[in-house]
């Protein structure tokens, strides 16, 4: 398996220093105009769902643990990248979509969340409704007059997906050949999915590039949690440059600079180098490549049991020290690490600078 991961990965690497690399450095932002954003509205993947995915392990013993003390429906000990956003905005975290019937009106006040775990742009091997469906979804609130075109024109929308669909892409064993046109009908189909939310009249929208996939526990297992596997990285590197050309054509195609950009793959990168780094000073603190909550087999996973309802599962002393929660998410500490690593973006977000 490994050997076969590996020569898959060098295969990975060489297609794809082939696909063309004309992107280079964001633009210089321009002051743009002084926005107040009250209301947030969250479309994709784990990353930022808050309690969309009933029955899943989010929803199980030990995810939650930090906050709000139970399992939840977020995938980690406690924020995700959605609570950090609202927190910015400073606004409460936006309720789940899935709990719109079972909260009182004032709950909607500050956006919704459509974002579900599993989920990608295309359909993953994960049941649950991808992009395109979660923003059917919030046309459906917008023609029912929920949200009023001034609740719009004040409202972020945050949009992280594409993670989900590589991991299906070469689960399925789609031929390595096939990738850079797979990754380029991805950022299409986001670019037009970017677009229709930008329709509906939300005032701004702010993009995760992709997380380096090659740090992910479920990759860096394979070097006992000692490196990143820089093939995978660079597939989230061809991605992340393709989808800031995206964003700056939609941004000159509308005239304005709706979109921005959350550069999740050097932040990952650099809090990650960051923690090793201290972590080569003090060997007491926790590997960041190493997750908080790890199955006790391979064939187990963070919150597994057995037929009985014993815990297959073992949780790190200090989550508040690990960068990883699980196989493929931060925890609560990592996110806080990543939405430190941001804040330039954010900034710019919040004083109207693009
Ligand atoms: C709904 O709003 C109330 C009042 O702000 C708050 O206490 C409660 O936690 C909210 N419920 C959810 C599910 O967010
Ligand atoms: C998303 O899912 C819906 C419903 O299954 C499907 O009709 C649509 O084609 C999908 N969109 C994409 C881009 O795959
Ligand atoms: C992918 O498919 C090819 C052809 O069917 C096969 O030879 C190869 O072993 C498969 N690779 C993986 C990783 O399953």
């Amino acid at each position: 398996m490994e050997n076969h991961a590996q020569s898959l990965f060098s295969l990975l690497l060489l297609l794809l220093f082939t696909i063309s690399r004309e992107v280079g450095a964001q633009a210089p932002f321009r002051v743009y105009d002084d926005c107040s954003l009250s209301k947030l509205f969250v479309f994709g993947d784990s990353y930022v769902d808050t309690g969309n995915f009933q029955n899943s392990p989010s929803f199980k013993p030990p995810y939650g643990t930090t906050f709000p003390g139970k399992p939840a429906g977020r995938f980690s000990d406690g924020y995700v990248l959605t609570d950090y956003i609202a927190s910015f905005l400073k606004i409460q975290s936006p309720i789940p979509y899935n709990m719109r019937d079972t909260v009182g009106k004032s709950n909607l006040t500050y956006g919704m969340n459509f974002a579900r775990g599993g989920s990608g742009i295309f359909k993953t091997l994960v049941d649950g409704p991808n992009m395109t469906t979660q923003i059917d979804f919030f046309q459906n609130l917008i023609q029912q007059n929920v949200y009023t075109k001034q609740d719009l024109q004040s409202s972020l929308a945050l949009v992280n997906a594409a993670g989900n669909d590589y991991a299906t892409f070469l689960l399925r064993n789609g031929s390595t050949k096939d990738l850079p046109f797979f990754m380029k009908s991805l950022i299409d189909q986001l670019s037009l999915d970017l677009k229709r939310i930008q329709s509906f009249g939300v005032g701004k929208i702010a993009v995760g590039l992709l997380e380096p996939m090659g740090c992910l526990p479920q990759a860096t297992v394979f070097t006992s949690y000692k490196n990143c596997m820089d093939a995978i990285n660079l597939v989230s590197y061809s991605h992340s440059q393709m989808l800031l050309q995206a964003v700056k054509n939609l941004n000159q195609e509308i005239g304005k600079q709706v979109f921005i950009t959350l550069d999740l793959y050097n932040a990952f990168l650099s809090k990650i180098a960051e923690m090793q780094k201290a972590r080569a000073a003090k060997p007491t603190l926790m590997n960041p490549l190493e997750p908080c909550c790890v199955g006790v087999s391979k064939d187990d996973f963070c919150g597994s049991v057995d037929e009985k309802g014993a815990k297959k599962y073992n949780v790190c002393e200090k989550p508040e020290e690990s960068f990883f929660w699980d196989n493929f998410h931060p925890s609560q500490n990592g996110w806080h690490q990543v939405y430190n690593a941001i804040q330039t973006s954010l900034q710019q977000l919040s004083q109207g600078k693009f």
